[in-house]
């Protein structure tokens, strides 16, 4: 099962010294039980190449997404007025706030797909800012999901191609993509739906082939800009819904923004944007 092992992407510690038993064992199988100064320097080797990946791990910091000081101007229009949001590992954060208010473009400086003027955004303990390009792409695709308020799914593609972009972006085969995407949608309740275009899924089924878009590649963090606007009360509410067996199921940190009362009453913490500043 590819999906549903999706929190062992927060492996421990623990799961990595046991991994890298099972590889040292496996490693170990067939050979002669006693043990020679070449076996146990190249063990020695091999645990200190490990070293700095296990030590990584450890130091997981309790926050997913930093972001100190952020300021946004467009010309003479300063959007952003000094932004200071902390969001640990795991929770459903919501924002609301009036239109115009800076919280698409709060969201996307958080998921990189734009630059504040000042500031600094730190994800999963990693400062995008010393992030090539390059690195900055790659490190997109691999820990931040993306769902719009229009979705835009791509309209020639079917539900299953929609879904499968990310993972063939990351460089799977067409083949494991495709079963990867198919058991997400399955799990999203389109099982029956899966080649259908755009054009004939119904906005909330639409929304939800975004989610699996945006989720396929078991991102760490999942950020929604008014991902139920467009949506009638009764199919906004299962999304909402959705986004707690999300948290639930795979512990994702999601960082939501809604006009929608329900959705902030749902989420762990709710921010209001106001002038530019997050109350
Ligand atoms: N590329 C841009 N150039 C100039 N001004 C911009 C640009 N993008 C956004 N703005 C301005 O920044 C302000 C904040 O926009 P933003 O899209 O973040 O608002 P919002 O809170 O998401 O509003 P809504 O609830 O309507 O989606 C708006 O006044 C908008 O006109
Ligand atoms: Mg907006």
């Amino acid at each position: 099962m590819y999906f549903f092992s999706i929190k062992s992407q927060n492996i421990s510690i623990d799961q990595s010294f046991s991994n890298s038993r099972t590889l040292f064992s496996k490693h170990r199988r067939g050979r002669p039980h006693s043990k020679s100064n070449n076996d146990i320097s190249n063990g020695v080797n091999q645990l200190s190449m490990l070293l700095p990946y296990l030590c990584k791990q450890k130091q997981q910091t309790k926050s997913m997404i930093q972001a100190k000081q952020i300021f946004k101007t467009y010309g003479n229009l300063e959007v952003l007025k000094g932004v200071d949001i902390e969001i640990e590992r795991g929770s459903l954060v919501s924002i609301v706030g009036r239109s115009g208010s800076g919280k698409s473009t709060l969201l996307h400086i958080l998921g990189t797909l734009d630059l504040p003027s000042s500031g600094q955004v730190i994800l999963d303990g990693q400062d995008t800012a010393k992030l090539t390009a390059k690195q900055l792409a790659s490190f997109r695709n691999q820990h931040i999901g993306f769902i719009f308020q229009f979705h835009h799914l791509l309209q020639e593609f079917s539900a299953v191609e929609n879904a499968m972009f990310p993972l063939l972006i990351a460089g799977q085969s067409q083949k494991e993509a495709s079963a990867k995407a198919k058991e997400l949608l399955e799990y999203l309740g389109l099982g029956d739906r899966l080649d259908h275009k755009p054009s004939e899924l119904s906005g909330g089924e639409q929304q939800r082939v975004a989610i699996a878009r945006a989720m396929v590649n078991k991102p760490a963090i999942l950020l929604a800009d008014e991902p139920t606007g467009n949506l009638d009360q009764q199919t906004a509410t299962d999304i909402h819904q959705l986004f707690l067996k999300l948290k639930a199921d795979f512990g994702q940190t999601c960082v939501v923004v809604t006009h929608h009362t329900e959705m902030a009453a749902l989420s762990d913490i709710n921010y209001t944007m106001k002038d530019g500043r997050l109350l």
